[in-house]
């Protein structure tokens, strides 16, 4: 799909825009049109004055405080809704964000969901939330793209692999399932493409990477360019929970602290190994390439951009 310059008079907002993802998105928007068409939201205003410098509105906006998003939206034509972090309480947050979006004029809201999130018998707990946001968003009368993203490579590569290398092992209940690891960075390109391009209003779209790996070749893979074995304990659900409790892992969403040491909870991981073990990420498009016009970054590559990384800062297994 050709991308055009974006016209004048639109004004995109980019939500959470201090996150790994939001930042990544608001360089991206900065190369593609100027600062002074750019909004950014986030509850740290103060983090993003690099991006002031460079012409971007900041403008603080928590989607817990719903009097903070009239300001924060307001003048905007576009918006990227960046799902916030927290799996099983998000819904609120998100709903709270699509009905300021709808009060302050915006058209079009490109959000990023997950892979499989409109799967009735997925058990993946984290597409509830994506789905009940992918409804309020359909039924909010808005332009809407759905950027159902695959797993991230570089939860492999920046989050399974270090704890692995340093222990030798690592925990798994995915079992075969494959997954096309999508780099981040894909997944923002086409996140922010979506909303400069024409064409892409009430479309659906499984963000993947170029094929399919189980987690245990990733982790293979990881093995072999460092020249040290990490054996897989491939385990049943059950074993993953008392995997993660050992670890002090919140068994829920409501159990995690806000802004806490560890910011998720296991149910969300033990569904996601479970979903991809049923075969739910086994997805594979050319989405990045139809979006972006360029071939979605294979893992290795994200293996190779983490690998000086691993010997210098091992951490536990995480999302
Ligand atoms: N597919 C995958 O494998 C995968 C993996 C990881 C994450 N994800 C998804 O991608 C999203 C972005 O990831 P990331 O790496 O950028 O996460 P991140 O760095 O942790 O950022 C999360 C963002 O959520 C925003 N947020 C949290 N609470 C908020 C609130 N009350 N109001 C408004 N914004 C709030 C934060 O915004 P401010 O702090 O700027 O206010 C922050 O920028 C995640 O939230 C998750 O849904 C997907």
């Amino acid at each position: 799909m050709s991308s055009n310059a974006v016209p004048t008079h639109e004004r995109v907002i980019i939500t959470g825009a201090s996150g790994a993802f939001g930042r990544a998105a608001a360089e991206r928007l900065l190369s593609r049109m100027p600062g002074s068409q750019l909004v950014l939201t986030t509850r740290t205003p103060a983090s993003l004055d690099d991006f002031a410098r460079r012409g971007a509105s900041v403008r603080y906006a928590d989607f817990d405080d719903p009097g903070s998003l009239s300001i924060a939206f307001a003048g905007g034509t576009k918006l990227l809704l960046i799902s916030t972090a927290r799996v099983g309480t998000r819904v609120g947050q998100h709903k709270n964000a699509i009905d300021a979006a709808a009060r302050a004029g915006i058209r079009h809201i490109a959000y990023t969901s997950v892979l499989g999130a409109a799967e009735p018998d997925n058990p993946a707990i984290v597409k509830l939330d994506h789905r009940a946001t992918e409804v309020h968003l359909e039924q909010s009368g808005l332009d809407w793209t759905f950027l159902r993203d695959s797993q991230y490579a570089e939860a492999v590569a920046g989050a399974i692999i270090p704890g692995a290398l340093a222990a030798g092992h690592c925990w798994d209940n995915s079992g075969d399932g494959r997954v096309a690891f999508v780099a981040r960075q894909d997944c923002v390109a086409c996140a922010t493409e979506v909303l400069i391009q024409q064409g892409h209003a009430n479309k659906a779209y499984d963000i993947t990477g170029p094929e399919l790996l189980s987690i245990p070749q990733g982790v293979e893979m990881a093995a072999l360019m460092m020249g040290k074995p990490i054996v897989v304990k491939r385990v049943n659900d059950d074993e993953m929970f008392e995997y993660f409790d050992a670890l002090g892992v919140p068994r829920h969403a409501s159990d995690v602290r806000p802004r806490g040491a560890i910011p998720w909870s296991s149910d969300d991981m033990v569904t996601f190994g479970q979903s991809i073990r049923e075969g739910y990420f086994d997805v594979l498009t050319d989405h990045v390439e139809l979006i972006t016009g360029r071939k979605p970054t294979p893992l290795h590559d994200i293996m190779l951009a983490h690998q000086a990384s691993w010997t210098a800062n091992p951490h536990p297994v995480g999302p």
